[in-house]
C-alpha cells in the first residue's frame, strides 16, 4: 500500500502530521492523520482532521482568564467577533429580546416550514435589500445563520473538486465549509500596492478558474469585510460584473456570485452600502447571485442560528431550481430552522413602530462602533502603524509577518488579538474607545520587537 502513496510529514505548531497522496494522481487520499497517534481510528477517512484547538477560541479563552485574574480594565480582548459594550459585556438588543420573550410558546416550539416561514422570507428580502431590491426573480430559503447559507450555496453550485474563489484575506470557515465537501478555496489578492481593490488579481484568478471549470463560484464578503473592514466600491463592482458578463458569453460557463453580507447592518450608511444590489438586475441567465443573509450581527442573535440564502436571477427556471435544490439540502442537513427567531424578525420588520425602535437601538451601537474604529484608525496613522483600508464593520487588520509571534508578544502586555496568515485581526467591535486609542502603539512596538528579533536570528 505504502508504495502507492506519497507520505508527506511536516510540522504544525510542534506536532508531526502526515498527509498521504495517491502517487499517480497526487490526489489527497487521507486527510491529516497524526503521525504519532495511529493506534485506533474509527472515523471515516474524510473525517479525520488535525486535532488542534481553534486558535481564535484558544486566545479568547486566555484573554478571558487574564480578565478574571487582572480585571477587564487591565486587559484588551480584541479576539471576539461580537459587539461588546465598553465594559466588555455582550450587547443584546432590547428591541430584539423583548420581542422574542413576548412570543407565544407555539411560535417558538412548532416545526417551521423547511424553506422557512413565508412571512420570514418576505421580511428577509425587505430588510436585506431595503430600497435597492434588484429586478429579477428573487427567492429566499431559510438557513442556520449566514454559515448555513454558504453551505447551501457551495454544495448546490459547485462540483466535487472545484475551486472556489475568494480574496486572500478571508473568513477561515470558508475553507472548512468547502473543504468538508471536497471543494478547495483559491484566492486572489484583495489589495493592490495602493491598497485599492485589486481587480487585476481578481480578473486573473476568475479567468483562470473559468478556463478549467464549468462553474466559477466566487465569495465576496462585502460591505464591512471580515477581517479587514473593507467594502468593495460600486465602481469595482461594475468591473466585476462586466467581467462576468464577458465570460457568460460562453453558454457553457455558469457564474455564481455568493455575496456574504453578514456585517451589512454595521456599515455606516444603510443606503450607500446597499446600492450595489441593483447591479444584479437583469444579468445574463448564466450569472446567478446568491446573497448570504444573517441575523447574527444585525440582530445580535449569534446563537439563534438564523439566516437565509437569497437568489437573484433573470431566469424563472433558475430561481425555481435554486429553491428546490436548497430545500432538499435543508431537509438533508438540518431540516427546519429556528422558528422563534424567524417570527421575531418578521414581527419587527413588518411593524413600523417596532422597526423604528430597533433601527434606533442598532444605530446607537453602530455609532459606538464607528467611534471606536475612528479612534483606532487615527491613532494607527499617528504612530505609523500600517493597517489595511478600513471602511466599516467589526474588524481592522494589520498586515505583518510572523503574526503568531507578534500576538504572543502582545499577550505579555495583556493585549489579545487574532493571528492570521498574513497579519493580525483587531476586533474594534469588542474593545472600548480608550483601549482602541492605546492599542496601535502597543501593536507597533510588538511588531518592531519581533522584526528586530527575527533579524538578529538571521544574522
Ligand atoms: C464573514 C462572515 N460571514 C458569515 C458569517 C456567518 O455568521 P453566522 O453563521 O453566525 O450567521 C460570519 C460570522 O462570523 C462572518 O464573519
Amino acid at each position: 500500500m505504502i508504495n502507492k502513496e506519497i507520505v508527506v510529514c511536516y510540522n504544525t505548531i510542534g506536532k508531526t502530521l502526515t498527509r498521504t497522496f495517491q502517487k499517480s494522481t497526487r490526489k489527497k487520499i487521507k486527510h491529516y492523520t497524526r503521525g504519532d497517534d495511529m493506534s485506533q481510528s474509527m472515523a471515516a477517512k474524510h473525517s479525520i482532521w488535525p486535532r488542534e484547538k481553534d486558535i481564535i477560541f484558544n486566545l479568547s479563552a486566555r484573554a478571558q482568564q487574564a480578565e478574571k485574574e487582572l480585571g477587564t480594565n487591565n486587559v484588551i480582548n480584541a479576539t471576539i467577533g461580537a459587539l461588546m459594550d465598553d465594559e466588555g459585556k455582550l450587547i443584546t438588543m432590547d428591541t430584539v429580546y423583548d420581542e422574542y420573550k413576548s412570543l407565544d410558546n407555539k411560535d417558538i416550539s412548532a416545526y417551521a416550514a423547511l424553506e422557512g416561514q413565508p412571512d420570514y422570507l418576505e421580511a428577509v428580502k425587505k430588510v436585506c435589500f431595503k430600497d435597492y431590491l434588484p429586478e429579477g426573480y428573487i427567492k429566499a430559503v431559510a438557513s442556520p445563520g449566514g454559515s448555513g447559507a454558504i453551505k447551501l450555496a457551495a454544495w448546490n453550485y459547485t462540483e466535487e473538486g472545484d475551486e472556489v474563489l475568494t480574496s486572500d484575506w478571508f473568513w477561515s470557515p470558508y475553507v472548512s465549509i468547502t473543504e468538508e465537501i471536497g471543494r478547495k478555496v483559491t484566492t486572489y489578492k484583495l489589495f493592490d500596492e495602493q491598497n485599492n481593490f485589486n481587480f487585476n488579481s481578481f480578473k486573473e484568478s476568475f479567468l483562470n478558474i473559468a478556463s478549467k471549470q464549468e462553474r466559477i463560484f466566487t465569495i465576496l464578503n462585502t460591505p464591512a469585510h471580515n477581517p479587514t473592514g473593507y467594502s468593495i466600491p460600486d465602481e469595482e463592482w461594475d468591473k466585476i460584473i462586466d467581467l462576468a458578463k464577458e465570460v457568460s458569453k460562453n453558454p457553457d460557463k455558469k457564474i455564481i456570485f455568493f455575496v456574504d453580507i453578514a456585517y451589512i447592518d454595521f456599515a455606516s450608511d444603510d443606503n450607500a452600502s446597499r446600492k450595489f444590489f441593483k447591479k444584479f438586475s437583469n444579468l445574463p441567465e448564466n450569472v446567478l447571485t446568491i446573497v448570504g443573509f444573517s441575523m447574527s450581527k444585525g440582530f445580535t442573535a449569534y446563537g439563534m442560528r438564523m439566516g437565509s440564502a437569497i437568489c437573484i436571477t433573470s431566469s424563472e427556471n433558475v430561481s425555481e431550481e435554486f429553491y428546490y435544490a436548497c430545500v432538499h439540502s435543508c431537509r438533508a442537513n438540518w431540516s427546519n430552522c429556528n422558528r422563534g427567531a424567524m417570527k421575531l424578525l418578521s414581527n419587527i420588520v413588518n411593524d413600523e413602530a417596532k422597526f423604528k425602535a430597533y433601527t434606533e437601538e442598532k444605530n446607537k451601537h453602530k455609532q459606538m462602533l464607528r467611534r471606536r474604529a475612528d479612534v483606532f484608525v487615527k491613532e494607527a496613522e499617528k504612530v505609523g502603524l500600517d493597517i489595511l483600508p478600513y471602511r466599516d464593520g467589526f474588524f481592522v487588520s494589520i498586515p505583518c509577518e510572523n503574526s503568531r509571534a507578534v500576538c504572543e508578544e502582545l499577550t505579555k502586555d495583556n493585549l489579545f488579538m487574532v493571528p492570521l496568515k498574513a497579519g493580525l485581526r483587531f476586533a474594534v467591535c469588542a474593545v472600548n474607545e480608550d483601549k482602541c486609542k492605546i492599542a496601535p502603539s502597543m501593536i507597533k512596538n510588538a511588531l518592531e520587537y519581533i522584526k528586530s528579533k527575527d533579524l538578529a536570528e538571521v544574522k
